[in-house]
C-alpha cells in the first residue's frame, strides 16, 4: 500500500466516514454480473494489468486477482483500502493498493484495462473531465475501459446519473472506440434497481 490519505473535499462526500459507519448501499453482494460475462468472452487475460479507481470495498479486485490479473486498486478512503488488503491477505492474493485521489493518479506504466464501477457516478459531474483524463492516461493505446454507467433521472447525487448523451460527449470518438452493439443493462439491487449500462470502450492512441 502506498500514497497518502486525502480528504473527500474534491468530491463533497466523506467516504471514509461512510465506510466507518458501514453505510455503503452501493455495494453489491459478490461481483458485478458484467464481470463474469466479460470474463467468459475472454476479455481478461491472465498476466494483464488492470486498474480499479475508487475500488472501495468491492469484490472485483479480488475476482481479477483470482483470474490471474495484476490488479491495482486506488481509493482515498483508508478503511476501504484496509478492507481490500485484509481480503487479499486472507485469500493469499497479490495486488497493489494505493490511498490517493484517483482522479490525479497517473501510473508509471499504463494498464491494459480500467474497471469503472460506481466511481464515476460518485464524483460530482464537474470532475468528470478529470476522470476521463485519468482513464485515458492510465491505459495503453488499445487498452479497454470496462464501464458501468449508472442511469438515474434525478439530478442530485451521489450517485449522479451518467446519461448516455453526456457519456458520449465525455468519451469522444476521437479518443475512444465505442461498442457497436447495444449496451447491456444491469439493475443495481440496492439502488432501487437503477440500471447500469455496461460498455467496453477501447482507448485510441493519442492524436
Ligand atoms: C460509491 S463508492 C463505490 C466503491 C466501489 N467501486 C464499489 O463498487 O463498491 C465510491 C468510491 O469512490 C471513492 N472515491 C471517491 N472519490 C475519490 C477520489 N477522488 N479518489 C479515489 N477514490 C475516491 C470512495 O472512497 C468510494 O470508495
Amino acid at each position: 500500500m502506498t500514497g497518502t490519505s486525502t480528504s473527500g473535499a474534491r468530491t463533497g462526500m466523506d467516504w471514509e466516514a461512510r465506510f466507518r459507519a458501514d453505510d455503503a448501499p452501493w455495494e453489491r453482494v459478490g461481483v458485478h454480473p458484467a464481470l463474469p460475462h466479460w470474463a467468459d468472452a475472454g476479455a481478461f487475460k491472465p498476466g494483464s494489468r488492470i486498474l480499479v479507481p475508487g475500488c472501495g470495498r468491492s469484490a472485483e479486485p479480488g475476482a481479477f486477482a483470482r483470474l490471474g490479473l495484476a490488479v491495482t486498486g486506488v481509493d482515498l478512503a483508508p478503511s476501504a483500502i484496509d478492507w481490500q488488503l485484509a481480503r487479499f491477505a486472507s485469500e493469499n492474493l497479490t495486488g497493489r493498493f494505493v490511498i490517493t485521489d484517483a482522479l490525479a493518479f497517473r501510473p508509471d506504466l499504463p494498464f491494459d484495462a480500467v474497471w469503472e464501477q460506481t466511481f464515476l457516478c460518485a464524483i460530482h459531474p464537474r470532475l468528470r473531465p478529470d476522470w476521463e483524463a485519468m482513464a485515458h492516461a492510465s491505459l495503453k493505446p488499445g487498452g479497454s475501459l470496462f464501464a458501468l454507467f449508472m442511469q438515474k433521472d434525478e439530478p442530485s447525487g451521489p450517485p449522479y446519473g451518467c446519461a448516455m448523451d453526456a457519456m458520449r460527449a465525455l468519451l469522444p470518438d476521437t479518443r475512444w472506440i465505442w461498442p457497436e452493439t447495444p449496451l447491456t443493462a444491469y439493475p443495481h439491487p440496492h439502488l432501487n434497481d437503477k440500471a447500469e449500462l455496461a460498455a467496453r470502450l477501447i482507448r485510441r492512441p493519442a492524436l
